[in-house]
């Protein structure tokens, strides 16, 4: 099959759907490629780099699969044949128009802004993606109107305190720019209502503030839900008081399948100190900021920039395509199964289902929903591939207690019946995986590298000590040390390919 590459039809959207990298990729599961002329020029990709990466310049909407990164024009939409797929994002659930459009055509459409927040969807998920470039732009967006440094300095002119920037909803969006304001040498603080988010901020740099209400509990589907009058009433209060404080403010808010939520009043936004920016990112959805116009720049009357830009990723336009394109690579790896350049939708993959807007000319939207849940899963549920839990079920006090006594009566046995050579190691390894489970089950995250580093020495100690024990006494003995040094060594490989793929993500090439 034929890959088709579009120019994009919309003046002022500078991605593409293709790089001549990802070219490469997509010619490797067996396609060949055209691209419009001219398709990457805005993001500075030349025609004849698409062409060193072994694809044609060409007609891409008479391909077999066409990509795009927008939603095709109505012109470009007509030239794609009957049987063909057609790739973008078409945002269906937003613009019911566009359906109803794609609903008329006989081909297969499906949108990339449709993927599932699932983590075997997560290579594919294009709003994650460019959420992330977008909060990174968001920083540098607002640096440029600030016009001031974001670090503090002490210099022969004087002493520059540094910027203080508050980040408003700590999703990919705004984790991203609390990453990159941070590394710009501001001090960043960040509010979300959903309290597991906290250690991400921290690890960040940043300053989570909470929110004390009854209402806040940790999100049992990874989104925020609609907060009460109470938790409202306290937010408006944090967010009136850090607003008086804050040089720069960035909104990301969102709760999904909702307009967005206002957070900063006009009243807040009058209390800023002039010369202070507000990015509203959210600003397509309705805006977390009262005074915020979509895809403008204003400036309201004591002095604060707000900036309601839409296209925010897309003003990184290479960056973008690259991600962009990446992700359209792992769909196209996805459905093509035989990696033989032939595309097959697979009607049962709940990724598959959830994008796909039209089927061979009949309408599938909406799809049905993708249970994205933390809660416990039902047995029978718990095969379903579409379910993923973001957060472990936590262990009952029962069962605690039950686990506990049968350690107990384990114990009790072991102390009864064995040799009495043997109680003291017993009583060691009992001592050993009660102390070894308090203190491993309380490192923190970011310490999990190098504490794997121990585990490994630790797992070096058991495979000598099986080396010498191994052979030397009883069967029972052998098979033990074998398996200890089975184990061992898993660990110690399994370590050592972590640690080298660790590696090879800081590796440029
Ligand atoms: N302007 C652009 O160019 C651009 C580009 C990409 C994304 N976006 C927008 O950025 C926003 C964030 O995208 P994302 O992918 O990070 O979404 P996300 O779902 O990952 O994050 C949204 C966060 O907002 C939090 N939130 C909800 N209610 C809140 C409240 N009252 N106070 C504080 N936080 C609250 C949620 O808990 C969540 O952590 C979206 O509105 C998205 O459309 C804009």
């Amino acid at each position: 099959m034929i890959v088709g590459v579009l120019r994009e039809a919309r003046a002022g959207e500078h991605r593409v759907a293709a790089t001549p990298a990802t070219v490469e990729q997509i010619r490797g599961l067996g396609y060949e490629v055209v691209v419009d002329a001219g398709a990457g020029a805005a993001a500075g990709f030349t025609d004849g780099a698409y062409e060193a990466a072994g694809a044609a310049v060409g007609e891409a909407a008479a391909a077999d699969v066409v990509l795009g990164v927008e939603a095709p024009s109505r012109a470009q939409l007509d030239a794609v044949r009957p049987e063909a797929t057609v790739i973008a994002l078409f945002a269906p659930a937003f613009d019911p128009v566009m359906v109803e459009e794609l609903g008329r055509r006989p081909f297969t459409a499906l949108s990339m802004d449709a993927v599932p927040r699932i983590s075997r969807a997560q290579s594919m998920d294009v709003l994650s993606s460019m959420a992330n470039i977008a909060g990174y732009r968001a920083v540098v967006e607002a640096a440029h109107e600030f016009g001031r440094f974001f670090t503090g300095q002490v210099t022969a002119a004087g002493k520059v305190p540094p910027a203080k920037v508050l980040v408003a909803g700590a999703g990919v969006a705004g984790l991203a720019a609390i990453g990159t304001a941070g590394s710009l040498g501001a001090v960043v603080r960040a509010t979300d209502p959903r309290p597991e988010v906290a250690d991400q901020v921290r690890s960040l740099g940043g300053e989570y503030l909470s929110i004390e209400s009854p209402e806040v509990e940790v999100s049992t589907t990874g989104y925020a839900k609609e907060m009460g009058d109470d938790y409202k009433a306290r937010e408006a209060e944090l967010y009136a008081a850090q607003c008086r404080d804050a040089d720069i403010v960035i909104t990301t808010a969102l709760i999904p399948g909702r307009p967005a939520p206002v957070l900063i009043t006009a009243d807040m936004v009058a209390a800023m100190k002039p010369g202070s920016v507000i990015v509203d990112m959210a600003a397509a959805n309705g805006g977390n900021v009262v005074g915020t116009v979509k895809g403008e720049k204003t400036v309201t009357g004591n002095g604060v920039t707000i900036l309601g830009y839409t296209d925010l990723a897309g003003r990184l336009p290479a960056q973008a395509s690259q991600l962009y394109g990446t992700n359209l690579v792992n769909l196209l790896k996805l459905m093509t199964p035989g990696k033989d350049g032939r595309l097959v939708l697979d009607w049962d993959d709940p990724v598959q289902r959830s994008i796909t807007v039209v089927r061979a000319g009949e309408s599938a939207w909406p799809p049905p929903p993708v249970r994205v849940s933390a809660a416990p899963v039902p047995a029978a549920a718990a095969a379903a591939p579409a379910v993923e839990s973001a957060v472990r079920k936590p262990v009952t006090a029962g069962r605690k207690f039950g686990a506990v006594s049968v350690a107990a009566l384990a114990l009790f046995l072991a102390a009864g019946f064995a040799p009495a050579a043997l109680l003291p190691h017993v009583t060691v390894f009992v001592l050993a995986i009660v102390i070894g489970y308090y203190v491993i089950g309380h490192v923190h995250h970011a310490l999990h590298t190098p504490l794997m580093s121990v585990t490994n020495a630790i797992s070096g100690i058991i495979v000598v000590g099986s080396l010498l024990q191994i052979g030397q006494s009883s069967t029972a003995v052998t098979v033990l040390s074998f398996v200890a040094i089975l184990l061992a060594s898993i660990n110690v490989f399994g370590g050592f390919a972590v640690t080298r793929r660790m590696l090879a993500m800081f590796n440029r090439s």
